[in-house]
């Protein structure tokens, strides 16, 4: 497994296994990724779509002597009140942003049973601009107080936005979790900056919203060419281009390719065909 370290210092796998949408098979997918050799976990505070207390006890049934705590990566998200089911909010919505962030990361933190996060992550901008730096402060909180190791931001889409909130944060956003899609160019400015701030680009929708990437020619070439599904040419791809994607895969036989990604190289020349094929 290939590892990148971001600019905090933390450690997190080449490519992360996420947990949305498994509802009651959540703890038996998380035992069944870690089995097949996932060390990087991707979750939410967010009962709508996750089942974060699943992922916690799917973990705890994989630890032992050999396979610790420490050589996990857990990430998981701060739910803004606007992304959750009204009945379902796992903190007191009428309580100030900040106590609201306190309580959601003193939930995720029972659920995973666990007593730090390696990330945690900002599902999403808040109205305004002032309203995100609030919940980043908040989020600045849990670090200094040693709760989590680092923070990280989703579902950013303008540049502006994210740059505003790097000139004004105290700790600078270390991830990025955004969806990977033609729609907003594959974020290539966006892209470009992590870069430049060594901020770790996270991906998801991946394969999901790319099926004419998956079954452009170019694509299918290099997959017989490499003797590799399109997928894994893909996730290579980005891999590759210091993308660390996430994968939700209920498959073992897909867990097992993503994993076997680092197993192989596209060379330059290909990785670059590639880029044209997203249009750079
Ligand atoms: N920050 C956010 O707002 C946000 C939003 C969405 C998702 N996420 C995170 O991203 C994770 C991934 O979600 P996603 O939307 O990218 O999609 P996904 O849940 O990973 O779904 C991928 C789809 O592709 C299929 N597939 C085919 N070949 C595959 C292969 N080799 N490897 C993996 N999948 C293959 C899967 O089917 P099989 O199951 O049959 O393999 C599945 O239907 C989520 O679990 C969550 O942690 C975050």
């Amino acid at each position: 497994m290939s590892v990148v370290t971001s600019a905090a210092g933390v450690r997190m796998p080449g490519i992360l296994y996420g947990t949305a949408w498994k509802k009651g098979d959540t703890e038996r997918l998380v035992r069944t990724a870690v089995a097949q050799g996932f060390r990087g976990i991707d979750t939410a505070c967010q009962p709508r779509h996750y089942d974060e207390a699943g992922v916690g006890a799917g973990l705890a049934a994989c630890l032992s002597p050999t396979l610790t705590r420490a050589d996990l990566y857990l990430q998981t998200k701060f739910t803004p009140v606007s992304g959750h089911d009204p009945a379902r909010i796992p903190y007191d919505p009428d309580a100030p942003l900040a106590e609201q962030i306190a309580e959601s990361c003193a939930v995720s933190l029972r659920n995973l049973e666990t007593d730090y996060l390696d990330c945690l992550i900002l599902h999403s901008p808040l109205g305004t601009e002032q309203q995100t730096l609030r919940a980043w402060q908040a989020l600045e909180s849990l670090v200094d107080a040693r709760r989590v190791r680092q923070l990280g931001l989703s579902n950013c889409y303008r540049l502006g936005e994210l740059e505003t909130l790097c000139r004004a944060a105290r700790i600078k956003p270390a991830v990025l979790q955004n969806r990977f899609y033609a729609d907003t160019d594959y974020d290539r400015g966006i892209r470009a900056f992590c870069a430049q701030e060594r901020i770790v680009y996270q991906s998801f929708w991946t394969l999901s919203a790319n099926p004419q990437v998956l079954g452009h020619a170019v694509i299918q070439s290099l997959a017989s060419r490499y003797a590799r599904t399109p997928a894994q040419i893909l996730f290579r791809y980005l891999t590759q281009s210091g993308v660390v994607p996430l994968t939700g895969t209920r498959s073992e036989a897909h867990m097992r390719e993503d994993l076997e990604i680092f197993g192989f190289a596209l060379a330059e020349s290909d990785r670059r065909a590639v880029d044209r094929v997203l249009g750079a």
